[in-house]
């Protein structure tokens, strides 16, 4: 491994003791109103809005750490139920846009359930009904990462809809996701999967789309073994179809 990738890497590492300080702080100041002081409404606004960029911030360190775990080849296996994965992804994802939600899906206690807490939100889950209770042994870091970096693109570029779907097939897990926004040009199908590559022009896009998701994602497949495939089209949707073998 190159020298500087070793020190970015050691230098991402050693964020993650001044992110827990902050996000220790923060919910110090929030949840001991009586050692540290009464807070008004706006103040309480603010610190739950620290307190979810510092947990934004602690899984990007995560996911460069898994990236480059991933590259050196290193797995780390175990067996989970693919329903903890799915709902531990949907609460990441709307922990940050919609609290509300997260905390309908941190109680569901059946598929069923979760199906309809995700409907009102604009999300579609269709998994095989022996899917969800299946016990898969996998790297489960590198699972969820998966899913959440697609299913966070969906959610940036869908119009109103994204879909997940799931099924386990002959030794492998099939991981569809969709939505109904402008797609994707078969011109751009492969530059996507490459770094730094993004499709919008202006500042605030280049704020939000670092081009980077993607192509972790690929890492993260070729470790493990596995595909994907991109069927979009120009103002038709896109949907990213993931295998992976079990
Ligand atoms: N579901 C989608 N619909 C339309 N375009 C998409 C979709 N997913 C990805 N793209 C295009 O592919 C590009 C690369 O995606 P990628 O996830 O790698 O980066 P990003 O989302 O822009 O930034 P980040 O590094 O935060 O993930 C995006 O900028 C976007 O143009
Ligand atoms: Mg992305």
């Amino acid at each position: 491994m190159p020298n500087t990738t070793i020190k970015t890497e050691i230098l991402i590492h050693d964020l993650k003791v001044p992110i827990s300080v902050i996000d220790a702080g923060a919910k110090s100041l929030l949840n001991r109103q009586d050692s540290y002081g009464p807070l008004t409404e706006k103040q309480i606004k603010v610190l739950k809005r620290i307190i979810r960029n510092t947990l934004t911030t602690q899984r990007l360190v995560n996911d460069v750490l898994e990236l480059g775990r991933s590259r050196e080849g290193v797995m780390i296996t175990s067996d989970f139920s693919v329903s903890s994965l799915v709902i531990a992804v949907l609460v990441e994802i709307f922990d940050l846009s919609d609290p509300g939600i997260a905390d309908l899906i941190r109680k569901v206690e059946s598929y069923a359930e979760l199906e309809q807490v995700l409907d009102p939100a604009g999300v579609r889950l269709r998994l095989d009904k022996k899917m969800w209770k299946t016990v898969v042994h996998l790297d489960a870091a590198k699972v969820k990462q998966i899913l959440r970096n697609l299913v966070t693109n969906a959610f940036k570029h869908r119009a109103c809809l994204v879909e997940i779907f799931g099924s386990i097939e002959e030794k492998q897990m099939i991981l569809k996701v969709g939505d109904d926004g402008r797609g994707i040009p078969t011109a751009n199908h492969q530059r996507i999967f490459e770094t730094y590559f993004t499709t919008g022009g202006s500042i605030e896009t280049a704020i939000e789309s670092h081009g980077l998701g993607l192509a972790g994602v690929m890492v993260l497949l070729k470790d493990m073994g596995g595909g994907l495939i991109l069927e979009s089209d120009d103002g038709k949707g896109a949907e990213f179809i993931v295998t992976i073998p079990l």
